[in-house]
């Protein structure tokens, strides 16, 4: 169940909605809120829209809440992309990936022409960092990519399974996520470019320039953040 202000940040992006779309979805529980929304709104008002999921709990949620769903092979250029954040800077640079999905984010958030972010206010920060930052990394490379990221100042952790999961967590791209604490990321684009370069580094959850729009919810609505 997402909070007010995840609610609100959904309920307001429900506006960049526009028959005829091709939507990409995020992943995460403020894009759940968000998916459930826009299946009530594509029904209501009989609306034609396909979506792009970037998970498997997006595309099964979608299907669940009555949306139709499509490929970016047959979508290159979805007009739309609405998706989470972990941390939002006022630049509306972003970490993501606390769900484990940065890399097919990436690729459809990248894809869209617009991308809007939706995030509750806990999300904003002053400098990106003190979320770590998820790495997804194939599994055979994990200490080789570990040591490099020590080596850049960070604190490399792999992601456990959690309760229900013995061992490390596997992506739905069959591989693991490394989290690596830096505290504070002062050029996001540079660290981006530098750990994008260590072999077996599949995707790295900072998310630079992209975002068009923030929508960072509270308890009373939505407010709206432009990239300059
Ligand atoms: C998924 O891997 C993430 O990028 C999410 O978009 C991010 O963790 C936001 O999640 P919540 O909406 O659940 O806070």
């Amino acid at each position: 169940m997402a909070s007010v202000g995840k609610l609100n940040a959904a309920k307001a992006a429900l506006a960049e909605v526009k028959d005829g779309q091709v939507l990409g979805i995020g992943t995460g529980s403020t894009v759940a809120a968000f998916i459930e929304l826009l299946g009530r709104k594509v029904k209501e008002e009989s609306l034609e829209i396909l979506c792009i999921p970037t998970s498997y709990q997006s595309a099964y949620l979608a299907a669940e809440n009555g949306l139709s769903l499509t490929t970016l092979d047959e979508h290159p250029d979805p007009e739309l992309a609405v998706d989470g954040a972990d941390e939002i800077d006022g630049a509306l640079n972003l970490i993501k990936g606390g769900g484990a999905a940065l890399t097919k984010e990436k690729v459809v958030d990248s894809s869209a022409k617009r991308f809007v972010v939706i995030a509750d206010c806990s999300k904003l920060v002053g400098m990106l960092g003190r979320f770590p930052l998820p790495l997804e990394v194939l599994p055979y490379a994990r200490l080789k990519v570990m040591k490099a990221i020590r080596e850049m100042g960070g604190e490399p952790k792999l992601r456990d399974g959690g309760d229900r999961k013995d061992g490390p967590l596997i992506t739905d791209n069959g591989n693991f996520v490394v989290d690596a604490a830096f505290n504070r990321i002062e050029d996001p684009k540079g660290l981006e470019i530098k750990i994008k370069s260590v072999p077996g580094v599949v995707e790295v959850g900072l998310f630079v320039g992209m975002a068009h729009r923030a929508y960072i919810g509270n308890g009373q609505g939505a407010k709206i953040l432009d990239r300059a």
